[in-house]
């Protein structure tokens, strides 16, 4: 199936329903689209290709699109496998067909297709540079990093469409989540676990990409991943804003904690409880040894403060809660406020763990002092919850 984006740009991209782990990780509960589109003009320029787990889907879209006819070029923006799947085919199918993409990128294909000859195949193309198609030109960006560093993307200039790579890319299949944003009223939801997991650690790369492509002010977003955005862009360019900067999207408290037999979980959720009545704006929980490991990244990105709280173990910290503060660090998690609850039966030593990796996060602030249990939560513990939820309230 093919759906027309403005007269002469069509999307054929494909959903994959299949999917559960979304590059091997990530889960996928409304699947994943993997996005590709196509402009008919005196050439005909066909925008990245899919997975190819999704082949036959999305061959029978572009030939279907094509209507007979052969493609004169194949701009391959970014060359990760799930939009670069089915390049091999396609040269292969059409000997005429020109591969535009940049240097870096012929180099990534080599990498992943032994023996594919793709340099004498393409036009190598860069930032500032035009391809002319007839009454529509596309010109270049480059964008490293915004996820890998062969990005490019590219701007339609009669119709001012962004093709915006990753960004503004969403989990989630297009049947589910609808195809185009003023269709998807949650759009923000899955679009920020996505952001913050793919591309949380390269939110300078992110702001020089928005840099390069707010003033050009777009009047659609075609990203490769995610619904199609074509209505009050400035809220998606303003939410990139606030997350590529690792500003604040939320005023409250995100209380992440993990508890092997309910006694630091008693206390995570009596501070939440507190904070809630002392009138904290959110407070948002995540048990981090059941939930959604990447759900919780991104409500750490997402809230000013933070609190984590997680029982000692073999003399470490325990397991779900040392995992979490290295997808922190490895997402270049920042800027925040962050309060402590540690547990220990005969030794605890959480809590100094946690402020060490934390210290070592650029502009994290531990507040002082942790909350220290002993096993469980007792009445004799409730004036540090207090003490600790009004200094996250100060
Ligand atoms: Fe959707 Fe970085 O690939």
């Amino acid at each position: 199936m093919t759906k027309t984006i403005i007269p002469g740009i069509r999307y054929i991209g494909v959903d994959d329903l299949a999917l559960d782990l979304f590059e091997g990780q990530y889960a996928v509960p409304e699947g994943m689209a993997y996005n590709s589109y196509i402009i008919e003009d005196e050439k005909t320029a066909v925008l990245d290709t899919a997975d190819a787990t999704a082949g036959e889907a999305w061959k029978e879209n572009l030939l279907e699109a094509l209507a007979g006819k052969a493609p004169d070029y194949l701009v391959a923006h970014h060359v990760e496998p799930d939009h670069a799947g089915l390049i091999v085919w396609a040269l292969a199918q059409w000997p005429s067909l020109t591969l535009v993409t940049s240097a870096k990128a012929v180099q990534l294909l080599g990498q992943f297709h032994e023996g594919v000859d793709f340099a004498s195949r393409a036009r190598v193309v860069k930032e500032g540079d035009e391809l002319v198609l007839g009454s529509r030109t596309l010109r270049f960006f480059a964008a490293p990093m915004v996820h890998w560093p062969e990005v490019l993307v590219s701007f339609e200039t009669a119709g001012k469409v962004l093709f915006s790579a990753d960004a503004f890319g969403k989990f989630g299949a297009l049947s589910k989540c609808g195809y185009f944003g003023e269709e998807d009223a949650d759009w923000a939801c899955e679009a920020r676990r996505y952001y913050f997991n793919i591309c949380g650690k390269y939110g300078m790369p992110v702001q020089t990409l928005l840099r390069k492509v707010a003033p050009l002010s777009p009047a659609v977003i075609c990203p490769l991943h995610g619904p199609i955005l074509r209505k009050d862009l400035s809220q998606y360019l303003d939410l990139y804003q606030t997350w590529s900067s690792y500003g604040v999207e939320t005023e409250g408290v995100f209380v992440a904690y993990a508890s092997m037999h309910g006694g630091t979980a008693a206390a995570a959720l009596k501070l939440a409880e507190i904070l809630r009545e002392k009138g904290c704006p959110k407070v948002a929980t995540a048990d981090l040894c059941r939930d959604d490991m990447a759900e919780s990244v991104e409500d750490a990105f997402r809230y000013g403060k933070m609190v984590l709280a997680a029982p000692t173990y073999d003399g470490g910290l325990f397991t779900p809660a040392a995992n979490f503060l290295h997808l922190l660090s490895a997402k270049a998690w920042q800027q925040r406020r962050v309060g402590l609850i540690e547990n220990g039966s005969w030794a605890p030593a959480s809590g100094r763990i946690m402020k060490e990796a934390f210290a070592a996060m650029k502009g994290v602030t531990v507040i002082e002092p942790a909350v220290t249990l002993l096993s469980t939560l007792k009445s004799t513990d409730l004036p540090a919850l207090e003490a600790l939820a009004d200094a996250l309230l100060a």
